[in-house]
């Protein structure tokens, strides 16, 4: 393909376009049973997988994941190898950049030979931050997205990591990013980097047995964001070239790896999640929403995610400021969260009603595959039939109405706006420009969603 050359400006240079993507995963296992082979897959990483006593592991989890046979599974895996465990079960459902430093303080003590992950996206992601600041020097804010943080690129491989998902789910066993809340911005934000993708995935489907009802709803509609935001993104072409090409950012935009991935992990959405949701016997709902899962995963960590996951920093990042009590049933209750999945649904569809002009068509195809009636639909209407096909999905898996439903108000939007606008790596990645003014009508409109 010879690259394209792109006129931004009568009087500007042209800017060389991308023509070209790459594709990266973790190595992924994914079946029944699967964490049964954790201690073999760690044992293969460490230096000598052979010997007696095979070396040390952290094992991260949390308080509930302690309590259930997944966590009896995966240590038994790894006692079966001779490998010595040592077990962080502290961390943090939403984590801050408190949890994360415990978690820091924790592995650097325990000068692990590789880290296991089981749990959601707060054990990975907080395991990913683990061992990065366990391998190389430097504080957490070093490595920090800027402006947040210093921005500093990860400067080498980070210890084995093997990531076992325990909801369905945010993808994050095969990406290179963790999120959390750092309290003295009142902001979501995180470390992206290649290096922190964990080494291998070990995707076991029947751990999502025992997740409660409200937590399949608000990962599953995470899993459905990632993919239609990996399907609507800018696509990689109207990109500008990277320099070196090598050096090609995760959030290259919509391509055809990434599209492959997203369609079906929409279609399975649009199919199951109200049967998981429903029932948690449902054991064929289930392990497609835990397929659906690894393949969004796949998919953003190869085009990246755009306005609703922007929004969705301010959405959780601000809710102390309102005073706000939303608890969601199945959650711990302990403080009041807008857990990640209904923190970027809860503007999806008012995004996607905003964005749809541009790709029409796209949107279009989003709704079809998620169920919606598209027959006879003109291209113009497409923002609106995505957004109420979604909408319907929210309301019948009990997601909170809008940002209304968590506890928004009218007069909360130009804060919200705030939170949202410096995030520039994800606003970059929408199919159109989205600025203040943008963000402005798209959160009016996320007052309510039904
Ligand atoms: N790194 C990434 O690529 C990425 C992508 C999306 C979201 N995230 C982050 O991930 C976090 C959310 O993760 P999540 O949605 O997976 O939920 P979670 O890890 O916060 O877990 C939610 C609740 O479910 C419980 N739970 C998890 N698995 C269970 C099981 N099998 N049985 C019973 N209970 C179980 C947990 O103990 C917790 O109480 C947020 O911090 C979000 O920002 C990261
Ligand atoms: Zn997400």
């Amino acid at each position: 393909m010879r690259p394209h050359l792109h006129h931004t400006h009568a009087d500007r240079a042209p800017v060389e376009l991308e023509s070209a993507f790459t594709v990266d995963s973790s190595r992924v296992t994914f079946g029944a049973g699967s964490l049964g082979e954790v201690g073999d897959r760690v044992a293969s990483h460490l230096p000598d997988p052979d010997r007696a006593q095979g070396g040390r592991v952290a094992l991260f989890t949390d308080a509930r994941l302690r309590a259930t046979e997944w966590y009896d599974d995966t240590l038994t895996s790894l006692r079966r190898r001779n490998l010595e465990v040592v077990v962080f079960d502290e961390v943090l459902v939403e984590p801050t950049d408190v949890s994360v430093e415990a978690a820091v303080a924790f592995a650097r003590e325990t000068c692990a030979d590789a880290f296991v992950s089981l749990g959601g996206g707060s054990v990975m992601d907080t395991a990913k931050l683990a061992n990065l600041l366990a391998t190389h020097p430097g504080d957490l804010l070093d490595y920090v997205n800027a402006p947040l943080g210093g921005g500093r690129p990860v400067p080498g491989a980070l210890k084995p990591h093997v990531a076992c998902p325990t909801t369905s789910g945010t993808g994050s066993e095969v990406t290179g990013i963790a999120i959390f809340d750092l309290l003295s911005a009142h902001a979501k934000t995180g470390v992206s980097s290649a290096r922190l993708r964990p080494t291998e995935a070990v995707v076991d489907p029947r751990t999502t047995a025992s997740l409660p009802a409200a937590v399949v709803a608000s990962s599953g509609l995470d899993v459905l964001c990632h993919a239609i935001e990996s399907l609507t993104a800018r696509p990689f072409t109207s990109r500008a070239a990277s320099s070196p090409a090598t050096a090609r950012p995760a959030s290259q935009g919509a391509n055809p790896w990434s599209d492959l991935g997203a369609r079906q992990a929409i279609e399975l959405i649009g199919r199951y999640l109200r049967r998981a949701v429903a029932d948690a016997h449902d054991d064929e709902a289930r392990t497609q929403l835990m397929w659906a899962a690894t393949l969004a995963g796949i998919a953003f960590g190869n085009a990246g995610v755009h306005v609703p996951h922007a929004m969705a920093y301010a959405v959780a990042g601000r809710l102390h400021d309102i005073g706000g009590d939303y608890r969601p049933v199945g959650y711990p209750q302990g403080a009041p969260l807008v857990p990640h999945g209904f923190a970027v649904a809860v503007s999806a569809p008012a995004a996607f009603r905003a964005l749809a002009a541009t790709a029409p068509f796209r949107h279009l195809e989003a709704a079809r595959l998620l169920g919606g009636d598209t027959a006879g639909v003109a291209p113009g209407e497409a923002g609106d039939v995505l957004a109420e096909t979604m909408a319907g999905l929210m309301h019948d898996v009990g997601a909170p109405n809008g940002i209304g439903g968590v506890g928004y108000t009218l007069a909360d939007v130009p804060d919200l706006v705030k939170g949202a606008a410096p995030q520039r790596r994800l606003l970059d990645n929408a199919p159109s420009q989205v600025h203040e003014a943008e963000l402005d009508a798209i959160f009016r409109d996320a007052l309510r969603c039904w």
